[in-house]
């Protein structure tokens, strides 16, 4: 699906980016100065232990005359060495309590932080998804949306709360550390620093195996998301063709990619952590040597030893994670920059800045000289022009990929037409607001499409303009009452994703009345009664004759007997016009129509075996 798009692996920081992110921040950002101020104290809070360690240590256990680093501490401590050691361990407590209570506050807050945000982003991917026309969505699989709205944005609040203020937080205690080291002795701090390089090489290369491992891991979950979604969907078909062996085997490919790319990342962490483990110890080991010689020779006290010992241990830590923050910054960037590109994509069809109304009464429609392609040049239409009169029926006829269902996508404005043009009551769509427009045409696609939830709603669609007796009606009108009345709740009764447990006729028949519930002054039927038996399809059809009074409609049948009635008919052939006129006009014509309208007669007629059937080669 999205290989491209999930490959990307860009740079750790792009400022443009991090801009728009951090966009989407600004309105929290007196949360993220107070979680800044914490981090701050906490790394202070942090370095306390060891430098108390020192002082206890010289001042109590192995007093010297050199007044020591901590002398203006030093300088205030009680006499009595009990009551000394019993004040320096209440100060270490009282220093891990603030470091936790600050490392709380620091967390909550930026977890807090990340979360607003992006809620806030994902309301605005949403929003943006649903406003961009359905040409985008033939173009993108759903996997990647979903992948967008989910994984990415879970990727940047990773980032946000925990590398953006842990990032200062790290660094303070980092900085902090350094200085005291060299405000204690210079020569054993540069000692303790000289392994620097040492690690900075091992993280330049633990950053590139992770990097790539990370990479292939997430091209990998990709595509196990893709796949798992074609095959649930789909897993009637995988069962019916036994395909389930070739899908196992698929599966266990990509499977296996991902399973590799995960323990190629183990390995490097593996790797990577207890080099950085010795390294560290070696300086501990310089420490202890260098230092040990010091003290003998009266140029360093204990304590001093015993607090770099300490420090060396707490300032590798925030080292080893920075190359972990480091890659979580490439990926939030590459995230971010997935983001914003579907953020991005320019809504190709939109309402015009002035609109103009839509009238609620039945209007003309009008095709002038249309020519549409989903693709380039592919022409699905070519040069069709019609109209149908206010109130009027028309019927719209051919064979399978004929072009009809395109007639009206074009009509809803899913798509815009590339030539010539479609107006209503004499405006071209194109100056209409795209939700009033819509909302003046009450349709029935041709695959049905519930959503989850109750059934009064699946009609209403959260349109509360429609009262309980309009839906009520149009369930009658079209033979859904009864069949909903002997559901256990009627229509409270809960239906699961797309609908599922009711029949094709039945989800057919739901999406009518859902058409007819606004009672709009538009009707269009694509296929509307395909699934439906035929005592349902002939009460429909009953009803047809009321349900099309006082409106301009389209109906799209391929059983002819259902529109023998309509004002005309619309006989489409390869994506043109090529016959228009009533059933009788049109069987006099001896065309397209009148050899479809013969196959079908012929098979009633065989079926009732009574007069005999015309011949199709005759003229
Ligand atoms: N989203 C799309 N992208 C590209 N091509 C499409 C798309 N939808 C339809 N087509 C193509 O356009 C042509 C007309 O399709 P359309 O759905 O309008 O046919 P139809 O007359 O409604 O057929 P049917 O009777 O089977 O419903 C077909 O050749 C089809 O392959
Ligand atoms: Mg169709």
């Amino acid at each position: 699906m999205s290989a491209q798009d999930e490959e990307i692996v860009g740079k750790a920081y792009d400022g443009r980016l991090m801009r728009r992110l951090l966009g989407y921040v600004r309105p929290y950002r007196a949360a993220v100065v107070l979680a800044t101020l914490a981090a701050v104290l906490h790394s202070a809070a942090a370095v306390a232990g060891p430098f108390l360690n020192q002082v206890l240590i010289d001042r109590y256990l192995a007093p010297t005359h050199r007044p020591g680093a901590a002398g203006f501490l030093a300088a205030r401590l009680p006499q009595n060495p009990y009551r000394g050691i019993t004040l320096i361990a209440a100060l270490y407590i009282l220093a891990l309590v603030l470091g936790f209570a600050l490392d709380f506050t620091q967390t909550y807050i930026m977890q807090w932080v990340g979360q607003h945000s992006m809620f806030d982003l994902r309301r605005d991917l949403f929003q943006h998804l649903q406003r961009l026309e359905i040409a985008f969505f033939d173009r993108n699989p759903v996997g990647r949306m979903v992948t967008r709205v989910t994984n990415d944005v879970q990727v940047l609040n990773d980032m946000i709360a925990s590398a953006l203020v842990a990032f200062f937080d790290d660094s303070f205690v980092l900085v902090f550390i350094v200085a005291i080291l060299f405000h204690y002795d210079w020569r054993l701090a540069l000692l303790t620093l000289s392994v620097l390089p040492l690690i900075a090489f091992a993280a330049f290369y633990f950053r590139r195996a992770v990097r790539d491992s990370y990479r292939r891991m997430r091209a990998a979950l990709a595509h196990i998301n893709a796949f798992l979604q074609e095959h649930v969907s789909g897993i009637s078909v995988v069962q019916v063709f036994n395909r389930e062996a070739q899908a196992q085997e698929e599966f266990r490919s990509i499977n296996r990619a991902h399973r590799n790319a995960w323990i190629d990342a183990v390995v490097a962490h593996a790797i990577y952590y207890p080099v950085v483990d010795i390294l560290s110890n070696l300086a501990v080991a310089g420490i202890l040597w260098w230092g040990g010689t010091s003290v003998l020779q009266g140029r360093l006290t204990a304590g001093v030893v015993v607090a770099f010992i300490l420090y060396a241990q707490r300032f590798f830590r925030p080292i080893q994670d920075l190359s972990e923050k480091y890659n979580l910054m490439q990926s939030a960037m590459a995230s971010s920059e997935r983001i914003f590109k579907l953020l991005d994509t320019p809504v190709a069809l939109a309402s015009p800045a002035h609109p103009a109304a839509v009238s609620d009464r039945p209007g003309r429609i009008e095709f002038d000289r249309v020519w549409f392609a989903y693709k380039g040049e592919d022409w699905v239409l070519q040069d069709v022009s019609f109209s149908i009169e206010p109130g009027a029926t028309a019927a719209v006829v051919g064979h399978t990929g004929a072009g009809k269902t395109t007639l009206i996508s074009l009509l809803l404005r899913f798509y815009d037409v590339q030539r010539g043009a479609i107006r209503l009551d004499g405006r071209d769509l194109r100056a209409f607001d795209l939700q009033q427009l819509r909302r003046r045409f009450g349709v029935v696609l041709q695959d049905p499409y519930l959503f989850s939830g109750p059934i009064a709603h699946n009609i209403r669609l959260g349109e509360s303009s429609i009262s309980d007796e309009a839906i009520l009606h149009a369930s009658r009108s079209v033979n859904l009452h009864e069949f909903i009345e002997e559901l256990p709740q009627g229509y409270d009764t809960v239906l699961r994703e797309r609908g599922n447990e009711l029949s094709t006729g039945q989800k057919q028949l739901v999406n009518f009345a859902r058409a007819l519930a606004p009672q709009p002054p538009y009707l269009i039927l694509d296929e509307a009664t395909s699934s439906v038996d035929t005592e349902t399809e002939l009460r429909i059809r009953a009803a047809l004759n009321h349900l099309v009074k006082n409106r301009t409609s389209i109906i799209i049948a391929h059983r002819l007997s259902t529109i023998q009635r309509a004002d005309q008919i619309l006989v489409m052939h390869k994506g043109r016009l090529r016959e228009q006129g009533t059933h009788q006009q049109l069987l006099r014509l001896r065309g397209i129509y009148w050899r479809l309208y013969q196959l079908q007669y012929k098979d009633q007629e065989l079926a009732s075996d009574s007069v005999p059937a015309p011949s199709l080669s005759s003229p």
